[in-house]
């Protein structure tokens, strides 16, 4: 987009709307209203906003339903038909990942394509048995790495390994994990890192830690909840053996809706490793021959355990439609500016009062940025209270931050702007009456 002065005002903001060519996207979205209001909506990390579209989505599947039951299953001249209906996404995800279309699916929910992963690529020996996540990694993929060494029989006190923030600060420690590679690397058998970090906002150089842990002979995983449809991603140059998302927060698709998996085409054909099966991973030819041998499907899709809940897919079909139309790179260029607004304003206007966690450089963060109130937890979370009852949605999270996302989909800078101006009134009149 052209690049407007940045002017910390209310004007400047009006003048960056105008410049916005992506600004006629938010017509696309159900904005949240609550008693007559708009909501300033900066949440889309948590959860994205409806696409306009997607209703119609859903109703052509429920239609479909009704008027043609279990012949819905089957492509005629309206309609791809159930079988397959997966299949359409494979292109729009892997533009989204930086992936080949055979390297993605779209299945199930995040945690359980988790663990489908790590049946495959964790395969502990008495040498190699260790898995390397970080310290602040969501609460989800611990339970599922931790239970995952103990369904091998591993004890997570000596085969679960964190790396921290550096410096007591927020930045994951990218020397102590080259170091901790180079002591324990032969002993790790897995790693698994977010792409953005859920509680900084940090992103990750994904292909670096990759390639790293690569060299040590490590499998890599990634979790890309944060990353997928926020920053622009390249998993198959970037060489990550595996990959798991959701679809409800960058991607708009609604709440539970389904998520998706990565596997490296050096996988594609690959028999050894063991997986969990089910019959829509199998061969599509021979799938309903009902035989006893499971032949996968190449690729990702051979990782497919069920047939897909057709009607909390199809917004994806609404929201990857936005997509493809906005396009990846145009998107990430508006959530710099979008997000180096917020900074610049909260740094302007809030200094010493409101501190920023998030990296400060645009690269190594997505569209959130994590705030912490200077004055304690107590009162950060007054502030957050005070901000959801003044119309402004962001989210806590614990202990003590605040996160605020502006999404290049559907806010504009004038949102940006009057929620800082909210939240300097907001943290003046705390100020004040302690
Ligand atoms: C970083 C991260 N990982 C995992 C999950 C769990 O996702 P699901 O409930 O789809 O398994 C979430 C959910 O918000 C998340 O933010």
């Amino acid at each position: 987009m052209p690049r407007v002065e940045f002017a910390p005002g209310a004007a400047g903001a009006r003048a960056l709307d105008a410049a916005d060519e992506l600004g006629d996207l938010r017509r696309r979205f159900e904005l949240p209203r609550e008693r007559g209001r708009t909501l300033t909506y900066l949440c889309g990390h948590s959860l994205g906003l409806m696409p306009r579209a997607a209703r119609r989505a859903v109703d052509t599947e429920l239609t479909r339903w009704a008027t043609h039951a279990v012949d819905g299953h089957f492509p005629d001249e309206r309609h791809g038909g159930w079988l397959d209906y997966h299949t359409q996404f494979a292109a729009p995800l892997a533009a989204l990942v930086g992936a080949q279309r055979g390297e993605v699916v779209a299945m199930n929910t995040l945690t359980v394509n988790l663990h489908l992963m790590l049946a495959t690529f964790f395969r502990p020996s008495t040498k190699r048995y260790k898995i390397l996540i970080e310290r602040d990694a969501f609460s989800s993929d611990r339970y599922a790495v931790e239970s995952q060494l103990r369904w091998h029989g591993l004890d997570p006190k000596d085969a679960l390994l964190e790396i921290g923030p550096r410096d007591g600060g927020f930045e994951l420690d990218s020397d102590r994990y080259y170091t901790l590679l180079k002591t324990e690397g032969e002993r790790i058998a897995l790693v698994l890192l977010p792409g953005v970090q859920y509680l900084s906002g940090e992103r990750l150089d994904l292909s670096a830690y990759a390639s790293w842990a690569q060299a040590y002979g490590c499998r890599v995983g990634f979790d890309l909840a944060h990353a997928i449809g926020n920053v622009e991603l390249s998993l198959h140059a970037g060489d990550a053996d595996f990959a798991v998302w959701c679809s409800y927060k960058y991607l708009n698709a609604g709440p539970g809706s389904l998520g998706g998996a990565f596997v490296h085409e050096r996988y594609a054909e690959t028999l050894e490793r063991p997986r969990f099966a089910g019959w829509w991973g199998h061969n599509k030819e021979t799938r309903f021959l009902m035989g006893p041998d499971f032949r996968p499907i190449p690729g990702a899709e051979g990782w497919q355990l069920s047939n897909p809940p057709i009607l909390s897919t199809a917004p994806l079909i609404a929201s990857l439609d936005i997509f493809r139309r906005a396009g990846i790179g145009r998107l990430r260029a508006k959530s710099i500016e979008l997000t180096g607004f917020l900074a610049r304003l909260v740094e302007a206007r809030l200094a010493g009062r409101v501190a920023i966690v998030t990296p400060r450089e645009p690269g190594a963060r997505g569209n959130q940025l994590s705030l912490r109130i200077v004055g304690g937890a107590a009162n950060g979370r007054r502030v957050f209270e005070w901000l959801e009852a003044a119309g402004a949605i962001c989210d806590w999270r614990e202990p003590d931050l605040i996160r605020a996302g502006p999404t290049p989909l559907y806010n504009t800078f004038t949102e940006v702007f009057r929620f800082v101006e909210l939240l300097e009134q907001i943290v003046a009149y705390r100020a004040e009456r302690p």
